[in-house]
């Protein structure tokens, strides 16, 4: 038997390879590289799709090489994605027509308040799970069939085809035009329920179903890659915070993770029903094997955690290297009365409000920029508030632990201060890498490495907790009136 199972994660900044043991589930190379963030206007966020193709090879290649493996070394490679993000291309020439728009992109605001008046923000909540807003795949398809010409026609005659990463990639490595059903629950288009494309939806939001890809279990054979990597076997798809939740080992219901990436999303397992949210959470599929019922979710999407770590280091250059943003706060006791609403692409989960904009609230003389990178780092820890607090609201669900992971979690001052502001331990497991790990897993369970999730269950142990150490419920109502603040900015 193959030696190793792979995965690519394709994520918002960067794409990595990650080659893991199939005895042990440890890893065994990793290979990282990242790619150009286009930002045409403000509010604009684009990827250039053969850019991300190019880096993925580029990725796999070096990561194999580390492990000394070839193709039959690999028993199968997962695919975790930036979700949300919207390819369209040619069938014929396999060319995109466009610059993939990345999933904090706001230019569909207009067009999602146009959809939301008539029948509200959560006019197709039943069906798909989410909130009207310009965070998902839906209306940015349609932004692109409006906009550029000729596209719509093309579209409707079949000659198009839409993609969220998972699909463009697998689309690269095999020739199928395919997406896994957590993909495609964040497109807006997919029917929660019967997990195929809503005719009701796709109408009203303009998107001919002739442009859409099929829809698969996550765990499942998509294919043989043809080209570089040919025999390579395709075997798993998930979006990068559903495979987070299956590398953490979270497939009981009640079991929760919080990644932090460029965002940081808050998954809760509830089971094999959708359960719909009254908080401003979202509903959504958690995973899908091969033959089996799908698992769903809740979950608070945040935009904006780690981005604004890069934010104070590209735009602002107050630190260098984003690990920096550490021993800055620590020179500091606390934040000096600043708050820092990172509401660049509006605010997403509990609040989902387009017009919101990034603020930074209590500045006086006396602070400095120990100060603002304590409220950076503590934005991350109240957003996380704000979406567990909704979960205990929608689900009844009352955390007794979090478990974490994502590059932020290597920043101890921070997983202190999310454990102080959550007021339960914050748990991370010893493989930190869980979203590859989740896609390695699922492309595993897939061609038989592993025969069940029991089996998976007994690969995860912890490497170190944080326990709460002081209330911080006074800061929060501070908080809560920066991000009240942050609304409306538009109008
Ligand atoms: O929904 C967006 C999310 O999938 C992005 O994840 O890790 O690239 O910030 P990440």
């Amino acid at each position: 038997m193959s030696r190793y199972v792979a995965a690519v994660d394709q994520g918002t900044t960067s794409s990595r390879c990650l080659i893991f043991d199939t005895g042990t589930g440890g890893l065994v190379a990793a290979a990282q590289q990242e790619f150009t963030q286009h930002f045409p206007r403000p509010g604009w966020v684009e990827h250039d799709a053969e850019e991300i193709w190019r880096g993925v090879r580029a990725v796999m290649r070096e990561a194999m090489a580390k492990a000394s493996a070839d193709v039959s070394d690999i028993a199968a490679l997962g695919i975790t994605n930036q979700r949300e993000t919207t390819v369209v291309w040619d069938r014929a020439t396999g060319e995109p027509v466009h610059r993939a728009i990345v999933w904090q992109d706001t230019r569909t605001d207009a067009l999602v308040s146009e959809l939301a008046a008539d029948g509200g923000q959560d006019r197709f909540r039943e069906i798909c799970g989410l909130p009207l807003a310009t965070y998902f795949a839906g209306p940015k398809v349609r932004w692109l069939l409006d906009e550029v010409p000729g596209l719509a026609a093309r579209a409707e005659a079949g000659e198009l085809c839409f993609g969220t990463m998972d699909t463009w990639l697998i689309h690269k490595l095999t020739g199928e035009h395919v997406t896994d059903v957590t993909n495609a629950s964040r497109t807006m288009l997919m029917n929660l329920s019967t997990l195929d494309w809503d005719e009701k939806v796709c109408d009203a939001l303009g998107v001919p179903v002739a442009m859409l890809p099929a829809i698969r279990p996550s765990s499942h054979v998509y294919g043989t890659a043809k080209g570089e990597f040919a025999g390579l076997t395709v075997a798993g798809a998930l979006g990068d915070q559903h495979a987070a939740l299956f590398g953490q080992g979270c497939y009981d219901v009640g079991d929760a993770k919080n990644t932090y990436g460029t965002g940081s999303f808050l998954l809760l397992n509830t089971g094999t029903e959708p359960v719909g949210s009254q908080a401003g959470l979202i509903t959504t599929v958690a995973y899908q094997l091969d033959g089996q019922p799908a698992r769903y979710a809740l979950e608070g999407s945040i935009a904006i955690t780690g981005a604004l770590v890069q934010w104070l280091r590209d735009n602002l250059g107050i630190i260098s290297e984003a690990a920096e943003i550490e021993d800055l706060a620590r020179t500091v006791e606390d934040n000096g009365g600043c708050y820092f609403v990172p509401a660049f692409s509006g605010l997403y989960a509990p609040h989902w409000r387009s017009d919101a904009r990034g603020l930074i609230a209590g500045l006086t003389r006396f602070a400095h920029k120990g100060h603002l990178a304590r409220a950076v780092l503590e934005a991350t820890a109240w957003q996380t508030l704000e979406v567990a607090e909704a979960m205990r609201q929608d689900s009844g669900v009352s955390l007794t632990g979090l478990r974490v992971d994502g590059g932020m979690t290597a920043n101890d001052l921070l997983m202190q201060i999310q454990a102080d502001v959550l007021g339960i331990p914050v748990i991370r497991p010893r493989i930190a890498e869980t979203t590859a790990l989740g896609a390695a897993y699922a492309a595993g369970l897939a061609v038989d490495v592993w025969s069940s999730v029991d089996e998976l269950r007994d690969l995860w142990a912890e490497d170190r907790r944080w326990l709460p150490e002081r209330d911080r419920s006074a800061d929060y109502s501070q908080w809560r009136k920066a991000v009240e603040k942050s609304k409306g900015w538009l109008d």
